[in-house]
């Protein structure tokens, strides 16, 4: 019996690496199937050595495809189409030397060429020993292709075939299959359609060219709201000042370093259904940073003027009718009687909602992995109990998602 999940009637075109999991596929290839997905498959050269391309047609019921030239021989299948009559290409397991082509654009075998000609999402299920896994060079190759849109499933912690420990192994199966049910679902998901604007992390003011004005925000809150929406199926732009945070996926990120660069940003994203600003933007810069590195002398200490930074927050709340989101979402971070102010901030900013949250250094909120929020709005409060960052941005874009789908909304 086939079930009836968001794999159902969807296309895959897998690209089998060669690494030793490549006989994971195998397994990983029947599971699909059960779930009503039609598989193509490409296989490296490299992946023939670990399986056989009789056993993985054996399975999909078509031709496996390796070299560009094994299509020349069908005139109604270019290597183009095939890469785009797929609804997803996953590459499992991606190797090391596969994913730096990836990177590289390369397009030296049909693998890579499928990859580079393709208008499709792309999901890769990495595989590698974990010296390789972890290695610089391999670590700038995901982060690039993170943020190239490349969505990642695993690696799994676990011994390896190699006889160590640490990230590397392929991802289990139903985890795979989880993955890309997230995907299919997130296509017909309640935020489907919409455009949501996220501001996430601190923003950095410079003082001179090596000095700057930050704060302790980490981004952590900002970008699991981003990842939250669009597991929800809205098209999330996240504008993020500097943080460590990888890309959530499917979100389409924007970098920037100053409170007018992330003005000018969010100005460029708009239009959108709904805005949150999580980010924790400056409120002040330096009126005129120094273009030259400030130097000790006998003139003494330097004074900092400080000018105010553009609200983003209010700026967008307060945009005419016809132009502004209709969800205006902020966020207050206070060390002290956090209802009181974030009611005056509620009031002040004119956004639609405001999410109070306690930043004294005793919350451990900053950096931390946990919130305690209270969401304000002209209607009242809600009380939310400590929860992690992550359920506060799941229960936070479910509640975006609830806005939009009453009628009145629209
Ligand atoms: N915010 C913004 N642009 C700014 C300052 C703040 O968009 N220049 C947004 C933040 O993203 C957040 C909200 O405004 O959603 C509140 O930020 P917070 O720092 O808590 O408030 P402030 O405006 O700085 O007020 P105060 O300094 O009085 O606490």
């Amino acid at each position: 019996m086939t079930e009836l999940t968001p794999l159902h009637g969807k296309r895959i075109l897998l690209i089998i690496g060669g690494g030793i999991a490549a006989y994971k596929t195998l397994e990983l290839i029947r599971r699909l199937a059960d779930k009503g997905v039609r598989v193509r498959a490409i296989m490296t050269k490299a992946a023939h050595e670990f399986v056989t391309p009789l056993s993985v047609s054996s399975l999909t019921g078509e031709k496996v495809y390796t070299d560009l030239f094994d299509l020349t021989d069908e005139a109604e299948m270019g290597h183009i189409q095939l890469s785009r009559d797929a609804d997803l290409l996953l590459v499992a397991p991606a190797t090391a030397d596969l994913m730096a082509r990836m990177v590289a654009g390369m397009a030296n075998d049909l693998a890579t060429t499928a990859l580079l000609a393709t208008d499709k999402p792309v999901m890769v299920a990495p595989a590698m020993n974990v010296r390789m896994w972890e290695h610089k060079a391999t670590q700038r190759n995901i982060a690039q292709l993170t943020q190239d849109g490349v969505g990642f499933i695993g690696p799994d912690d676990g011994n390896m075939a190699c006889g160590e420990f640490g990230p590397g192994r392929l991802s289990e199966t139903p985890d795979i299959i989880a993955a890309l049910e997230n995907h299919f679902s997130a296509a017909t998901g309640p935020l489907a359609g919409r455009h949501i604007l996220v501001t996430s992390g601190p923003t950095h003011e410079p003082i001179d060219p090596v000095r700057y004005l930050a704060n302790r925000s980490s981004g952590k809150q900002g970008h699991a709201i981003a990842g939250s929406l669009a597991s929800l199926g809205a098209q999330v732009t996240l504008v993020a000042g500097p943080t460590a945070q990888p890309t959530p996926q499917g979100v389409k990120i924007v970098h920037v370093e100053t409170a007018r660069e992330m003005l000018a940003a969010c100005q460029t994203a708009l239009p959108a259904d709904g805005v949150i600003c999580a980010a924790a933007v400056a409120d002040w810069r330096v009126v005129q940073d120094a273009e030259q590195k400030m130097k000790k002398g006998p003139d003494g200490v330097p004074a900092l003027a400080l000018t105010e930074n553009p609200d983003i927050l209010a700026i967008i709340s307060q945009l005419p009718k016809g132009q502004r989101p209709a969800l205006v979402v902020g966020f207050a971070a206070e060390t002290e009687k956090i209802i009181e102010h974030a009611t005056a901030k509620l009031a002040r900013k004119k956004c639609d909602w405001l999410v109070a949250n306690d930043v004294s250094p005793a919350s451990g909120v900053m950096g931390g992995d946990m919130n305690t929020v209270h969401v304000l709005s002209a209607t009242g409060r809600d009380d939310w109990p400590q929860l992690s960052k992550t359920e506060v941005a799941d229960r936070l874009a479910r509640k975006v998602a609830d806005y939009f789908s009453t009628s009145s909304h629209h």
